[in-house]
């Protein structure tokens, strides 16, 4: 959630670590801070986003090469100056930043109060931070061992990174259930809670997993597991560009991204997708396909926009696979009990690979005998590196907030495995599977085709800017899709919005209708058409607004909606990679209009790695 920066080495610590900041500040942005140790431990924090902080420092004496810093997600305590990260030692010795909640810190934070120890801040962190120098002083020859020693007694999820006053050539790091990764460089270091402050320095990354132990020296990187033994650290070559994280010339990054999906999609089906030779291939599928072929049921885990993803998917499988399958929110899915059958299939859905939800559910099925496919956009995330076969999306870094382009290729994955698999299970015949091998390859350019409608999704977006509420609605493929573009009118504009099964509305939210309220209908041509020509009429005669996203030459919906924004004609079960695009440009442009900040929602943050 948090987002966490490290720099040892020989260059100035505090721009290094700044940058980093402001690179991985979509992971939450209540506050900010660094720690530096040059002669002295100084820290420096402030409430708001980074730009604030470094506002506040013109002028400071910031040199040192070693440094912490912290852009903040609150979990627990306020957003404010003092529940700030980086948190000092009541000696004033020691700094720490970290990332997760420590679920039994009241218990710990109790025995402290009893020995006098007093808090600055209302937050967890300062509580472990306490407790590891109350070890270090009395119990533990080395900070590393107090550390240690310290963790054992802790439940619940973390990063932490140390630096100590006494020793300004070492840090000290540790992970459980959050993300860390340790660029190499040339006689120093740099850690992260992903590589995006990395990629310009360095190519060369550890992944940590849970449980390790890193101490990092400019010159030495120390691994260790559980068991205090040294480990080899297992290098990765980072396969990104920095201009893939930069905004290359777009206002926001949401933009940028929902610009990119031509290329996401693309990128996807490359090497994967043979319209010539009438074949699919994806290594993960292929290795598993007995398994998958005899799988009993499929179920779909994710959170969010991924599990939008999921519940399309699940109407995608059971037509062309003739699989059951469920879908499951993995916060429901992992606390439900649920009854999984050894050689279930879970395939888990998720963009940064890092969703605690996601992650633990993940590790209950996997126990219980569940195989885990993993649908994930960041390479080398933990669910990616859990899962014992997967599918990346190569949609690339995604940096707004509200997942777009990560979607559109988490969907192009789970055709393609759909696809791959009904035919495979003989439940398509190979007329259908190659007509739908043609008719996916031609998506990147029909999505070209409805970005070009944006200036008019523009206009819309501030016709109706000011609207206190917003319905969407569709059925069949299209139903996921509804769910989808309320979820991003919330996320972007903050305005209050739901999607239904249209054929839902007569069982109560059709109350909610009256004259002017605009209700989005996801209508592109389909098996349900007419139902749905239906369920607008029923809207029209209550004085909604119709506003459709419909097949391009639809002159009976046309005729229908007060609005109406244009999609290629596709095969309805791929037509959700065209509709859901006016959906993302008008939240984006929607949260444009009300002066908000798009790639930097309120309360939100990238990647949710607390529960
Ligand atoms: C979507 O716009 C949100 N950012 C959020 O719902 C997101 O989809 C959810 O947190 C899941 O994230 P993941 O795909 O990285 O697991």
């Amino acid at each position: 959630m948090c987002g966490i920066v490290a720099y040892i080495g020989s260059r100035e610590a505090y721009p290094i670590i700044l940058k980093g900041l402001q690179r991985l500040e979509y992971r939450g942005y209540d506050s900010a801070g660094v720690a530096l140790l040059d002669k002295k431990l100084e820290i420096y924090k402030k409430k708001g986003k980074v730009a604030e902080l470094e506002a506040s420092l013109v002028g400071k004496n910031l040199h040192a090469q070693a440094g912490i810093g912290h852009t903040r997600w609150a979990t627990h305590g306020e957003p404010s100056d003092r529940n700030a990260h980086p948190h000092r030692s009541s000696s004033g010795k020691l700094a720490m930043v970290h990332n997760g909640i420590i679920e039994n810190f009241a218990p710990i934070k109790k025995e402290l109060v009893s020995k006098g120890y007093v808090f600055e801040s209302d937050t967890d962190t300062e509580v472990l931070l306490h407790f590891i120098e109350d070890i270090y002083k009395h119990d533990a020859k080395s900070l590393e061992e107090a550390v240690r020693i310290a963790l054992k007694r802790i439940v619940g999820a973390y990063v932490i990174i140390l630096l100590d006053q006494d020793h300004p050539d070492t840090l000290i790091a540790a992970r459980k259930g959050s993300p860390l990764v340790i660029g190499i460089g040339k006689n120093e270091h740099f850690l992260a809670s992903d590589a995006s402050p990395i990629i310009e320095y360095t190519k060369e990354v550890v992944y940590i997993n849970d449980y390790e132990m890193a101490i990092v020296k400019p010159d030495e990187l120390i691994l260790k597991n559980p068991g205090n033994e040294r480990i080899t650290p297992f290098i990765t070559k980072l396969d990104m560009e920095l201009a893939a994280i930069e905004k290359g010339g777009y206002d926001h990054f949401m933009l940028k991204e929902i610009f990119e999906q031509p290329t996401a999609v693309f990128d996807c089906l490359r090497g994967r997708l043979d319209p010539k030779a009438g074949t699919i291939r994806m290594g993960g599928i292929d290795k598993h396909l007995d398994l998958l072929k005899e799988a009993k049921r499929i179920i779909l885990v994710g959170c969010g926009t991924s599990w939008h993803a999921g519940l399309l998917a699940e109407y995608v499988f059971e037509e062309l696979c003739r699989i059951p399958v469920e879908v499951e929110y993995a916060s429901e899915f992992r606390y439900r009990n649920p009854v999984i059958h050894p050689g279930d299939v879970i395939i888990a859905i998720s963009q940064s690979g890092e969703t605690a939800d996601t992650l633990v559910a993940l590790e209950n099925a996997k126990k219980q005998g569940a195989f885990i496919f993993g649908v994930v956009n960041v390479v080398g995330s933990s669910i990616a590196r859990l899962s014992q076969a997967g599918a990346y999306t190569h949609a690339g870094p995604e940096i707004g907030v509200a997942s777009t382009k990560a979607f559109t290729a988490q969907l192009t994955v789970l055709y393609l495995i759909a696809m791959k698999l009904g035919f495979a299970k003989s439940a398509i015949t190979k007329e259908r599977y190659l007509h739908l091998i043609n008719e996916l390859a031609l998506i990147p350019e029909k999505i070209n085709e409805v970005l070009r409608k944006a200036d008019d999704i523009k206009i819309l977006a501030e016709k109706y800017k000011d609207a206190r509420d917003f319905l969407f609605l569709g059925r069949g493929y299209n139903f996921p899709i509804a769910l989808e573009g309320a979820l991003k009118l919330k996320e972007i504009s903050y305005i209050h919005a739901e999607g239904y099964p249209a054929a839902e509305m007569k069982h109560g939210p059709i109350a909610l209708v009256e004259e002017g309220l605009p209700i989005v209908f996801v209508a592109t041509k389909d098996a349900y058409h007419e139902k749905l020509v239906s369920n607008a009429q029923e809207i029209k005669a209550r004085k909604g607004k119709v506003l459709a996203i419909i097949t391009e030459n639809d002159t009976i919906f046309h005729e229908i909606a007060d609005e109406t924004i244009a999609v290629p004609a596709a095969d309805e079960i791929l037509a959700p990679l065209l509709s859901v695009v006016p959906l993302q440009l008008l939240a984006y442009y929607t949260g444009l209009a009300k002066g908000l900040d798009v790639d930097k929602p309120r309360n939100l943050a990238k990647s949710v790695t607390v529960e």
